[in-house]
């Protein structure tokens, strides 16, 4: 049932405070600022040496944005890989090592392939899932449940953000356990996944705003996106939700790689989606954003306050997101790409639950 609600996409992306309200609480006390774990935790981070994450489209970019999260706060290397390819790639694995499988429907074929071959190595196996009744919860040895609720819309929303807030919860409890974030740290990062729910209502704010872009948008041939960090993985998460429900063609890159070979794209014609809160990265990302903006590139720049007071005069158009800790920033910037192309797809008349050649889960290779 889509409610009030036009599309079951727009649904699901207004359910997201609720979902992730429920997903964090879950993973964390909010009393004592801690991430709750399993008590049968099949492994221990602090003996890890490598942490390999394997998923599929929208859920693979999650685990891009984890990597950021465990490298940095945990200190523990991440490998992460599209599942059609690990699968095939035979990659050396040490022995008892830890393999995360995310995956929304728990069905996706290519993520259960390397989610067995993973076994086959000798991995703990630790699956992400929404359908916990699914073959790859079942063939994990601990499920994280993801907790939105069921997801209609082809286009994944819901999911991805509570994905990214299980994904935030584990990044805080390996900091724990190796011993590379202090009890009063965890307890300021649990606090940001606590205000998360408040944060997405406030991102959803710019819905307006981003319905008149999407008007000039639905003209393009050709969407670049950019982001630095852990803002990269929103770019490319960006960029897939406007291929999938706009057919437009769409790329995200990484800022810095801007001059190795996609300047080359700029003139008038180009829309490019600059995903880039006030975070330490944020100059580096605004001086990439002159060379389009120079090269007469229309910027859509997605900010806070303080990165729209600073961004110059270049910039088309503005979308604010609230102001945030960079941590929860992936998760807050993910809310204005959906909406960017949700809008467009309507105003383009795409068939937007269901779009075309595309299935909900892909359970053939
Ligand atoms: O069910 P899964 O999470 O394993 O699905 C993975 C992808 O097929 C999925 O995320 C796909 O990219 C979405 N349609 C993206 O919106």
């Amino acid at each position: 049932d889509k409610g009030n609600h036009r599309h079951f996409m727009l649904k699901e992306i207004y359910e997201q405070p609720d979902a992730l309200s429920h997903t964090v609480s879950h993973y964390v006390d909010l009393a004592k600022g801690k991430v709750k774990l399993p008590a049968d935790l099949p492994f221990d981070f602090a003996k890890l040496n490598r942490l390999t994450i394997s998923a599929c489209g929208t859920a693979y970019y999650a685990g891009l944005v984890a990597k950021y999260w465990f490298e940095k706060y945990a200190r523990l290397p991440v490998e992460v890989d599209v599942a059609s390819e690990f699968r095939y790639r035979e990659p050396p694995m040490d022995k008892d090592g830890l393999a995360l499988f995310i995956s929304q429907s728990g069905e996706t074929a290519d993520t259960l392939a390397a989610l067995r071959y993973c076994k086959a190595q000798g991995q703990h196996i630790a699956s992400i899932v929404n359908a916990q009744e699914s073959t790859i919860a079942r063939e994990s040895d601990i499920v994280f449940p993801i907790l939105c609720g069921p997801e209609i819309s082809v286009a994944s929303t819901k999911a991805t953000t509570a994905q990214m807030s299980v994904l935030a919860s584990l990044a805080i409890a390996a900091g724990r356990q190796r011993g590379t974030i202090s009890e009063a740290e965890e307890f300021e990062l649990v606090d940001m996944l606590a205000k998360l729910p408040g944060a997405i209502t406030k991102a959803l704010a710019s819905e307006k705003k981003i319905d008149q872009i999407s008007h000039e948008l639905s003209k393009a041939s050709d969407v670049l996106y950019l982001g630095r960090g852990s803002l990269f993985p929103i770019a490319l998460e960006g960029a897939l939700k406007l291929k999938e429900i706009t057919y437009i063609h769409a790329e995200g890159y990484a800022s810095g790689e801007l001059k190795h070979g996609p300047i080359a794209l700029i003139d008038e014609t180009l829309p490019v989606v600059v995903v880039a809160p006030s975070d330490p990265l944020f100059d580096k990302t605004i001086s990439n954003m002159h060379e389009v903006a120079a090269r007469g590139g229309k910027i859509i720049l997605i900010t806070d306050e303080a990165g729209a007071k600073s961004a110059g005069d270049d910039v088309h158009e503005i979308i604010i997101v609230p102001n945030a800790h960079a941590f929860v920033m992936p998760i807050i910037c993910a809310i204005p790409v959906q909406l960017l192309a949700y809008y467009t797809a309507v105003f383009m008349g795409t068939d937007v639950d269901q779009p075309r050649n595309l299935a909900k889960s892909v359970t053939v290779e």
